[in-house]
Parts: structure tokens; sequence; C-alpha cells
């Protein structure tokens, strides 16, 4: 049987999917543990068949298995991870990786945090699915919660961050119609910034910066207009032209290169927008939710949006967007105005509410605040001074280490030395998005890692 087969979920004999999930500690000789905290030691369960982590598999196998059955949109580093516990990762070889990337800013919460396990699993015995046709406790919990924790007064739940944008962006042009009946032409248009990125469906990637995203699946939604991030000018002359819906920002761009807003664009973008009734929409996608060492990164600013996507670290893993929207914005939506089949169901608001609730404690904002200054300072003390680091910036665990070349070799040479790291920005950026619940101790080694992988940079350059 092959242990694709294993898997089937239809199949009578095939336990419960979180049962089967028992890890092999790696490195490790002992017994399997489950990181997932759930008992797998039921032998009428684990005797009926092998779980898949149990199957001996390499990474080789699995890379080339990948290449024949996975549509190759993904130009992967070769690592085949199977288990993780708080900021480590391993592979299915067993070896240990400490994880600055935290799934692209996903597991805010690390790998296996007990009470998201425990929120998961308990919801998954109860009830994971039943659609938007019906009420579901956990969707009107966390909504509620994110009301109460924000600017907002209404949540439209979804999938992703495109799914989020896609929704502010079809929010904006209702509103704009709803709140001018007599005009015949109403503000369709949008503004989005240099370096910006908001996903990849047609109209979230129509307002991603990236052109080699976009060329080949023009036509796009037509009516975007890229100004300079931080160009306060032109985005005051543009917005007081009357023919913008919308105006997209992230507070902080991460994909872009983890550059920041400034305060004064950002009030100034908000006060023509109220001048001519546009509205403004922060993506936080992935700067939201505590990554900033505030609950959302406009705080750090003091200025609020109409709209905001968030999406990433919502869930702490599973899939989730959400759009949170003013009762001004929400009084232009329907019935039937937009809606999705899985989107906040109970099974990931469960999970939300576990992240949110950690999140939001105003110590553990501190936490990541202290931890993102002290990350700052090492790192500027111990690889500010080599000749390829032009600048270490960031806000609390958002960091961006810009380089003179390429960051991809250091990247590599990281993971080579058990630290994950992400690019960002041109490829010229070392982007470290790590789990919040990062220790410094972990801060250290990670930052002993990066600082003996530079001179990676001068072999290239010799190359
Ligand atoms: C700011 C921002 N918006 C939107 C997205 C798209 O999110 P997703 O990949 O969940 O569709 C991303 C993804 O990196 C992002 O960083």
């Amino acid at each position: 049987m092959s242990w694709t087969t294993l898997l089937s979920l239809s199949n009578p004999l095939s336990p419960s999917l979180h049962r089967s999930l028992t890890l092999t500690r790696p490195n490790r000789s002992a017994a399997p543990i489950s990181c997932l905290s759930v008992d797998v030691s039921s032998p009428d369960l684990t005797q009926i068949q092998p779980s898949i982590h149990e199957k001996k598999i390499t990474s080789s196998e699995i890379i080339a298995d990948e290449k024949k059955f996975i549509v190759g949109t993904y130009a992967r580093a070769p690592l085949v991870l199977s288990s993780g516990k708080g900021c480590k990762l391993y592979d299915v070889e067993g070896r240990e990786y400490l994880d600055l990337t935290s799934g692209i800013a996903v597991n805010a919460l690390g790998h296996g945090d007990p009470d998201w396990v425990r929120a998961v699993t308990q919801q998954a015995e109860v009830l994971t699915h039943v659609s938007n046709v019906y009420y579901s406790v956990p969707q009107v919990e966390l909504a509620k919660r994110l009301v109460e924790g924000s600017f907002a007064d209404r949540v439209f739940f979804c999938n992703s961050g495109t799914e989020a944008n896609e929704a502010a962006i079809k929010f904006s042009r209702k509103f704009q119609r709803f709140s001018r009946p007599d005009e015949k032409n109403p503000p369709i248009e949008f503004i989005a910034f240099t370096n910006s990125f908001h996903g990849r469906t047609i109209g979230a990637l129509a307002l991603t910066n990236k052109e080699h995203y976009r060329t080949p699946f023009e036509p796009i939604m037509p009516g975007v207009t890229f100004l300079e991030y931080g160009d306060t000018q032109a985005a005051v002359q543009l917005i007081r032209s009357g023919k913008i819906a919308a105006v997209f920002v992230e507070p902080i761009q991460g994909e872009g290169g983890i550059y920041s807003a400034t305060q004064e664009f950002l009030q100034s973008v908000r006060g023509a927008c109220d001048d001519v009734g546009c509205l403004l929409v922060f993506d936080e996608v992935q700067c939201g939710l505590g990554r900033t060492g505030y609950l959302w990164a406009h705080e750090a600013f003091n200025v609020y949006p109409d709209i905001m996507t968030l999406a990433k670290p919502l869930a702490g893993g599973l899939p989730i967007g959400a759009v949170l929207v003013t009762e001004k914005v929400n009084s232009a939506i329907n019935f039937g105005d937009h809606g999705s089949t899985f989107a906040g169901n109970p099974l990931v608001c469960a999970a939300g509410i576990t992240v949110l609730d950690k999140i939001s404690d105003p110590s553990f904002l501190s936490d990541v605040s202290e931890k993102g200054n002290y990350f700052k300072e090492l790192l500027a003390k111990k690889l500010g001074h080599n000749s390829h680091v032009r600048e270490i910036r960031g806000f609390g665990l958002i960091i961006g280490i810009e380089l003179d070349v390429s960051a991809s070799p250091l990247v590599d040479a990281c993971r080579e030395s058990g630290l994950l790291v992400l690019t960002a920005g041109k490829g010229n950026v070392v982007r470290i998005v790590p789990p919040l619940v990062i220790t410094k101790e972990e801060l250290d080694q990670a930052t002993e890692v990066l600082a003996s992988c530079l001179p990676v940079l001068d072999q290239e350059i010799k190359n």
C-alpha cells in the first residue's frame, strides 16, 4: 500500500488523522513522541497501520516526487520538514533547525503550542465545518474579540491574505456606490505603493507592485496607480482627484523588504481620504497581530484605517483571513455581496481565539518589543561592521538586513548551519520573522549563525 493511500480518510481502518500524527523525535533514539499532545498509545489504532511519520522516507525521495506531482510554482529550499516544537523544526532525517521564518510570519506561537493544540484538537472532536449557511459559536466569538480589540465594528472572514484583500477591494467599490447613489461615476480606482505585496488573485495581484508577478496574467484588474511608498504629496494629490475608491497600504512592508511607513505619511493619507470620502485600507496580513510589539502595526503610528486585512498568524498555522471594517463600510454591504464556503469555520476560529487571546496580552506584546530591540541591537553589534550589510531595520520581530548583494547565499549557508531565515525585497534583504515566542537565547544563537555565515558573501563575489 502506498503512503498516500495510508492517508486516505475514507479508509474505514484509518485512525483519525490527529491521532495518527505520531512524530518521531529527531536525533533521538528513544520512542516516538506526540507533538500534538494527544493519545497515540492506543494499541488498537497504532497497530492497524503505521502513520506516515513512521514510514522511512528520505528528503531526496520527497523532493523527486514533488517535482513529479506538484505544479511548479515554488522554488523551494531543499528541505523536507516533518515536525516542530516551539522555534525548532526537524527534517525527515532528524536534523534540527532554528526557525526564524514562522512559515512566513504565520506560526506566531511557534510549533505545537500546547494551548493551540488543545483548542484545535478539542474543537475537531466536536465540530470542524458547517459552512456559512449556519451560525457557529467560535466564529462569532472570534469576531467579537477582534472588534473589541481594534478600531473595527464588524469582521468578514475568509481563508487567506489575498482573499482578505480581494474582499476589501469589493467592499471599497460597494461602499463608494452605496454612499454616492446619485453619482453616475463613483470612484472605482485604487492606489497602491512601490514594493507592495497584497496577494496573487487577480484583484489583489493588481495591487501588488512586482511587475513579473503581474504581467504573465494580464489583463488584470484595471484602475490601480502605484505611487512611491512614502510619497505624501503624490498620494494626497491623487486622492484629491476624487477618482480613488481606496488606498491600500502596508504600514510595514514585508515581502517588499521590511520598509516602514512614517507617521506623517499615514496621517496625511488619512486626512486626504477623509476630505474626499476615499477609504484607507491597511494590509496587516504580515505585520499585524503582535509582530511589531503592538497588537496592530498601525497603532504605532496612531493612524486608523477604515478597513484592515489580516491573515497569516491569526489561526496560528491554519488557513484564515479576516477583513475588519468600520460600521460606515459595513452599512454598504448586503446579503450575497461576498462569501466563502470554508471561511471562519469552527476549527480555524477556535485556533484564532487562542492565538488572539495569547498575543493580545499586554505582557506578551511588551515582550515582543523588548526582544525585537534586543535582537536589532545584537545584530547591529555582530553584523553591522560587515561591508555587505547596508542597513538593519524593522519593528518588533519583523526585521530586515539589507545587503549590497543577493541574500540567497547567506540564507542557504544559514540553512546548512541549522538556521532558517527568508529573503525579501529585490532578493538583497534577509527577512527575519521568528515565532513571537522566541527566547533571547535563541536570538543569540541565530545571531551567532548569521555572523559565522557572513563570509559566504565574499566567496560569492570572488566566484
Ligand atoms: C502584506 C501581505 N498581504 C497579502 C499577502 C497574501 O497572503 P496569502 O499568501 O495568505 O494570500 C501577503 C503574503 O505574503 C502579505 O505579506
